[in-house]
């Protein structure tokens, strides 16, 4: 059985009630259902993590040696952490980088990803589909 883990940075906990014309209606709490029944239809054991601090993701990451895959959506730390870049080169698993929106018709800030480079691939402007591309993408192949 493939192990995935799906990790969400800051202010995605806000899902549904954050800027709804840019991510959707969804909450973060409908989303990791969708996420989980999507993980049991395809015999995937998926975790999914969410955190607004910069340091827990680095850790979660840290402990994700047992997981075959990573989709991360590390929200606005995408734009600027290198911390977190540096922990996914640590533990050298693949990952899709997944953004609900697409970052590139959106502000420059927002073009630039210290992810991106080391990814398998980036899914982003797809809603919250991209989440469950990314984890298909990890089904068939690696
Ligand atoms: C986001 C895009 C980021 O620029 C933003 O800071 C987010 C969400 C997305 O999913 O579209 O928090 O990663």
């Amino acid at each position: 059985m493939k192990r995935i883990l799906v990790i969400n940075g800051p202010n995605l906990n806000m899902l549904g009630q954050r800027e709804p014309s840019v991510y959707g209606n969804t909450t973060y709490e409908e989303l990791v259902s969708i996420i989980k029944n999507h993980c049991e239809s395809k015999n995937i054991y998926v975790e999914v993590f969410q955190s607004n601090h910069e340091g827990d993701i680095i850790e979660r990451i840290h402990k994700s040696k047992d997981f075959d895959a990573l989709v991360i959506n590390a929200g606005a730390y995408t734009h600027k952490s290198i911390a977190i870049r540096d922990a996914l080169a640590s533990v050298n698993i693949p990952f899709i980088e997944v953004h609900i929106s697409n970052v590139y018709k959106r502000e420059i800030f927002r073009h630039k990803s210290m992810l991106s480079d080391l990814a398998v691939g980036l899914i982003t402007g797809l809603g919250i589909h991209g989440y469950l591309y990314a984890i298909d993408y990890f089904a068939d192949n690696n």
